[in-house]
């Protein structure tokens, strides 16, 4: 790679330049972002998956209709993020295939059950909590497509939180049944919601590279500590105990300190060894199988009329 290319992309980068599509970009820039904004793509794809399950067995109509909308959000998301992807030269068709033949990675949370319907709420307030902390730095990216694309993401994701919370807040002031499940909810989705950050910085490969090409803005560790210090309160609001004996505030910090995470578990999520990782990839497989004649249907529906207009 051309030297003086290099650092005139490395200079646009620590001006906060955007970096466009057309752009110079040396390879690993493209390699890493790609491998980044696909992931990203498929757990939002695969994340409709544990929530979508309880779509027809949400409590009220006005739950049910709120779900739906987010699950859809959730779609929606992927697709833009798909696209983001694919200004970076990988074809859709490639990612998706990634996906289903299991070489490319998603979120290891969505490889957990969702159990009641406690778990919609503790979803919405700490899966989808960790996602925003983790994406409102992501609008800062230093790549143009993926940073436009976060802005309304962020925006659907944070009522996705707000709905979350709102379940919980029911559950946790409800029957004792109620706050039992909500306890529960939060006792199985704390640990998971913290790996959702990633290593810790010193065992995370692509963080420093990430970190000097402005494509994180921030660290896993930094991001995770946010996260913990935001949430523990609103556990407190709603009367609930985080499941985590070595949860404690630092004065001198000004955060709280918490117990180790269990690395083994998140490395064998990683690996495709979660509780339901076979179950959500058939789902997805079948999915995109049963879906097969609606994407001909509308391929042969565009043919068909690009041929009339040019007739
Ligand atoms: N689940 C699955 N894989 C993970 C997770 C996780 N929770 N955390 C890290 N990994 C993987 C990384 O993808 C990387 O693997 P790879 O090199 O084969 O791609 C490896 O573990 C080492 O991690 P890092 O070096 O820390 O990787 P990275 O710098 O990419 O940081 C992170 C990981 C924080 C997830 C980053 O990619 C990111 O910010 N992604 C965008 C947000 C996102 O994907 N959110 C998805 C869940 S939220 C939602 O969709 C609702």
């Amino acid at each position: 790679e051309d030297p003086k290319l290099l650092e005139a992309f490395e200079a646009r980068v620590t001006a906060d330049e955007f970096i466009e599509p057309k752009d110079w970009m040396p390879e690993a820039y493209r390699r890493t972002l790609t491998r980044q904004i696909s992931q990203h793509a498929h757990s939002e794809i695969v994340g409709m998956l544990p929530e979508g399950n309880w779509i027809t067995r949400a409590p009220s109509l006005r739950r049910k209709a709120i779900l739906l909308a987010k699950v859809q959000d959730e779609a929606g998301h992927g697709l833009y993020l798909y696209c983001a992807a694919e200004t970076l030269g990988t074809s859709r068709e490639e990612m998706v295939e990634a996906l289903h033949s299991g070489k490319a990675k998603y979120s290891t949370i969505f490889n957990y059950p969702t159990l009641t319907w406690a778990d919609i709420g503790a979803i919405g307030w700490l899966v989808d909590g960790a996602a925003i902390m983790n994406q409102v730095p992501l609008q800062r990216t230093s790549y143009g497509p993926y940073a436009r694309a976060m802005v309304r993401i962020c925006k659907e994701e944070s009522f996705h939180q707000r709905q979350g919370y709102e379940i919980m807040i029911a559950m946790a002031n409800g029957s004792s049944d109620q706050k039992r499940m909500a306890q529960d909810a939060l006792n199985r989705w704390w640990w998971p919601s913290l790996m959702m950050f990633g290593p810790p910085d010193a065992d995370s490969p692509n963080t420093a590279q990430s970190m000097r090409w402005r494509i994180k803005r921030e660290t896993n560790d930094e991001l995770r500590q946010k996260f913990v210090d935001i949430t523990v309160p609103q556990a407190e609001f709603l009367g609930l105990t985080v499941p985590d004996p070595d949860l404690k505030w630092n004065e001198e910090k000004g955060g709280y300190d918490f117990g180790e995470i269990d690395w083994d578990e998140f490395y064998a999520v990683v690996k495709g060894e979660g509780p339901v990782a076979k179950e959500r990839m058939t789902a997805r497989r079948e999915a995109w199988e049963k879906g097969a004649w609606v994407r001909e249907a509308a391929a042969a529906h565009e043919e068909k009329r690009r041929a009339r207009k040019a007739a």
